[in-house]
């Protein structure tokens, strides 16, 4: 069988204005594998996702996603559409906003966009994702009264609900307590399968990779590490 490189990144050199962050790394990722990335805090490994998202532009070197380069605006944007983005964890806003909107939130640029309301399908995927998260319950709830493996659930289904083949978890379970944080992987795991996802999680403690990943990486100095 032969491997498809469903990322595949040589010589990147990627930072903010003269602060390089990433120097001449290289990553294959391939495809319906599950990556981890471990490094310390501000090794880089936020960065690299943005790189990877097409967030910000390599300084140097090759990017390319399910075998598009990432080289102009218009690419760049096409992939976002393939990747569904779990972020760092951070505390919702006291907003009033309900799981279904957060959720729709995930179909931008997907299903509807700037010109395009949401359509009947669109909020029938997002009941059909809070079902399968185990979140109906909830669906209408305010999203800032869950608790933080709630919140991560909600994070989760909101990137499933792009229904794109490339998931990026940023710190999936880091903040969470040992309940939840074994509820999330078990989660991580059967969407996996289920949704047949390439996975790429990054997280500063590899413990909290071991569980989801087939291998595991270091980002340090800059590059990446066999462990
Ligand atoms: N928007 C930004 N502007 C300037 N510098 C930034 C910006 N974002 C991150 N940095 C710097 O880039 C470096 C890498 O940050 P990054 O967020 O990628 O690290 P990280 O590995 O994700 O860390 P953590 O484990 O704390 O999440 C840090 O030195 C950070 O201060
Ligand atoms: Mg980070």
């Amino acid at each position: 069988m032969t491997r498809e490189a469903v990322v595949k990144i040589r010589d990147l050199i990627a930072g903010y204005g003269r602060h390089q962050v990433l120097q001449q790394l290289d990553l294959t990722v391939w495809r319906g594998e599950a990556l981890g990335i471990a490094g310390k805090n501000g090794a880089g490994k936020t960065t690299l996702f943005k790189v990877i998202l097409g967030l910000i532009a390599p300084l140097a070197g090759f990017v390319s996603v399910q075998g598009r380069m990432l080289d102009t605006p218009r690419v760049r944007r096409l992939v976002r559409c393939q990747i569904g983005y779990v972020p760092q964890l951070h505390t919702p806003g006291k907003m009033p906003v309900s799981v279904h909107d957060v959720v729709l939130m995930g179909r931008w640029s997907k299903g509807f966009g700037f010109f395009k309301r949401p359509t009947m399908q669109d909020r029938q995927k997002v009941s059909e994702i809070l079902r399968e998260i185990g979140m109906s319950h909830k669906e209408w709830q305010e999203v800032h009264l869950l608790s933080g493996g709630e919140q991560q659930k909600v994070s989760i289904g909101r990137a499933l609900v792009r229904e794109a083949p490339i998931l990026l978890l940023d710190e999936p379970s880091t903040y969470l307590d040992h309940g939840s944080q074994v509820e999330i992987i078990e989660l991580i795991k059967t969407v996996r399968l289920k949704h047949h996802l390439t996975l790429i999680m990054i997280s500063h403690d590899p413990e909290h990779l071991e569980g989801m990943s087939d291998r595991i990486l270091l980002l340090k100095n800059g590059r990446l590490e066999e462990r």
